[in-house]
């Protein structure tokens, strides 16, 4: 098979930039690839909204650029910051245009909600359920573009470069190149090659990494452990950002549902089990202080009184107005057995959001040639340290739109390279014990969390690099002898993120964001990015 454009993943950035390409160069072929369904992606989870400056009357793009440097705490690139504040707007005017539907006020202004680190009302949404309505109308129109092929239930393995013509390829080889892609497709058992002109990665998160995550499953990780395969440049991964506020369910483990941080931005309190308001022993601005200070001082809060959470406390709000602006989460509680207007909701930190990922320009070209990155796999600058709450929907579609106009204009200078070998599978064999791989990714996850999580050191960081050697080692003897499944890839894959999270958070020696290590914790004053 080979296309013009391939883009790898169907959430916010991979579909915003098909349609781009797709509506440009109606004559090119464009193909969409994804691991399950073609809807199942962190996007369609998203809660709270998107930011933007929509209300000129109050709001600056000044202001946004301005919470957006301090959440990331030093280490944002202001360049990028000022360009994803300021083109922003016109992306959220595009998708609405695509069908995107917006909450709006009986005078038909938007409905603005705040969450941590907002100094204004500025998160544009669809109830609680905004990724949802967006992932919706993103793939409505999407099927109305002929030359766009969407294939879901289709596992990238690996990206091809000159590594695959039989050249060494290392960190140092000047001018890899991205001829396409491996993949096993599902429907029907086989391992195919994908030729492409052009790639995008729009792979996601990796919060799958950890026990508790907010993400769904397909968050593995796949897109940054491939680039690292192929020699590509990948950056600041300690900063994983943990969402204060997911619901605490005991047994649940794998995707944990979120409570979105805009109720606390209707005025949700966070309390612990001696029912005391403890944020503001923390920071002035309580409860909707960064991600960063909130989900430190709920994990202290637990440590000190050794329970598994805390509360958020709703019993205040008018019902029917938490109904109107949170159906969603209103009906999960109760499906739980907790009626918000008398009960707490228990919640506790969960793994939310990868600030770093696959290195790219401003144009969202990687360190590949021919190869872009957009969305949650990719390390743009625009979080620094920490992203401020609803700017990861408005990164992604800003950062698609630019690698959409960068990949028009070179589209034209590449050929596809006849010369790919197909895969080569010699000497596998169909895995005996499904045990061998599920025991593993437990064991990741176990010591990610308890080694790698909120709070970190280096004998924590040391031990779970040492743990991960033997993670490794074994995990790449079976991929050697085994017909590759997704589990087996996925597992590799998450092992290789958990060694960069683990190998940049040795390398941070200060606390700044997210990365909070105790024997550093204080911030450096030589402000850097980790790349590897
Ligand atoms: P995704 O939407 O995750 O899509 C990834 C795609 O890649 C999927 O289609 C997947 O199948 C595909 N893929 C991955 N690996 C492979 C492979 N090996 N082969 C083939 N396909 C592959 N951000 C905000 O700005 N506002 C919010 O309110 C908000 N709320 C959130 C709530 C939750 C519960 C979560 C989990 C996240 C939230 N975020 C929010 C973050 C935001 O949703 C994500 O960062 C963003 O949606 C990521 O979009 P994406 O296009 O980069 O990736
Ligand atoms: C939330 O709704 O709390 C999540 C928002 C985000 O991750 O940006």
């Amino acid at each position: 098979m080979q296309t013009d454009f391939l883009v790898i993943g169907s959430g916010i950035a991979g579909l915003t930039y098909a349609l781009k390409v797709a509506q440009q160069c109606p004559d090119k072929s464009v193909m969409v690839l994804t691991k399950t369904q073609s809807d199942e992606t962190n996007t369609k989870y998203a809660q709270g909204g998107i930011a933007g400056v929509m209300d000129t009357d109050h709001d600056s793009f000044e202001k946004h650029i301005e919470d957006t440097l301090i959440a990331g705490d030093g280490l944002c690139n202001r360049h990028i910051v000022e360009i994803v504040v300021r083109e922003g707007v016109e992306r959220i005017e595009e998708i609405i245009e695509w069908g995107a539907r917006f909450d709006k006020e009986s005078d038909g202004d938007y409905k603005l909600g705040k969450e941590g680190g907002h100094s204004e009302f500025r998160i544009l949404h669809h109830k609680d359920v905004t990724g949802k309505e967006m992932e919706r109308a993103l793939l409505a129109s999407l099927a109305k573009q002929k030359n766009i092929q969407l294939i879901s239930h289709c596992f990238v393995l690996d990206l091809i470069t000159q590594h695959h013509l039989g050249f060494l390829v290392t960190k140092s080889t000047p001018d890899i190149e991205c001829y396409g892609v491996y993949v096993l497709n599902l429907a029907s058992n086989k391992i195919e090659k994908i030729l492409s002109k052009i790639t995008l990665l729009a792979t996601g998160g990796n919060g799958q990494v950890y026990r508790s995550t907010t993400n769904p499953s397909i968050a593995t990780g796949d897109g940054v452990a491939m680039v690292y395969r192929a020699k590509g440049r990948i950056e600041n991964m300690e900063f994983i950002q943990f969402h204060p506020t997911a619901l605490y369910e005991p047994g649940i483990r794998g995707q944990n549902f979120l409570i979105t941080e805009a109720v606390r931005g209707d005025g949700g309190i966070l309390r612990n089990h001696a029912g005391e308001a403890f944020m503001e022993k923390y920071d002035k601005r309580k409860d909707l202080a960064p991600r960063d200070i909130v989900a430190r001082a709920i994990d202290n809060e637990m440590k000190v009184a050794g329970t598994e959470n805390v509360f958020l406390d709703c019993r205040h709000f008018n019902k029917e107005k938490f109904i109107e602006h949170f159906p969603n989460i209103y009906e999960k509680c109760l499906s739980i057995g907790i009626d918000i207007s008398k009960a707490m909701i228990p919640v506790a930190p969960a793994a939310h959001y990868s600030c770093g990922g696959i290195k790219t320009d401003e144009y969202g070209q990687t360190s590949i040639k021919n190869l872009y990155a957009a969305g949650e796999c990719a390390s743009t600058g625009l979080h620094g340290a920490n992203r401020l709450a609803s700017n990861s929907l408005l990164e992604a579609m800003v950062f698609a739109h630019r690698s959409y106009l960068d990949a028009v204009k070179h589209i034209g200078e590449v050929s596809f390279n006849p010369g790919i070998p197909d895969w080569k599978a010699d000497g596998t064999n169909h895995p005996k014990e499904m045990i061998l791989i599920t025991q593993s990714v437990k064991e990741l996850k176990l010591l990610m969390s308890d080694y790698v999580g909120i709070v970190r050191n280096n004998e924590r960081l040391s031990r779970a690099m040492k743990r991960l050697d033997l993670l490794y080692e074994e995990t790449e003897s079976l991929y050697q002898k085994t017909v590759v499944s997704p589990q087996l890839c996925e597992l590799r894959n998450m092992i290789t993120v958990a060694y960069l999270i683990v190998k940049c958070a040795g390398f941070r020696q200060e606390s700044r964001g997210l990365h909070f290590n105790t024997d550093y914790p204080g911030k450096s004053d030589r402000v850097q990015n980790i790349v590897l």
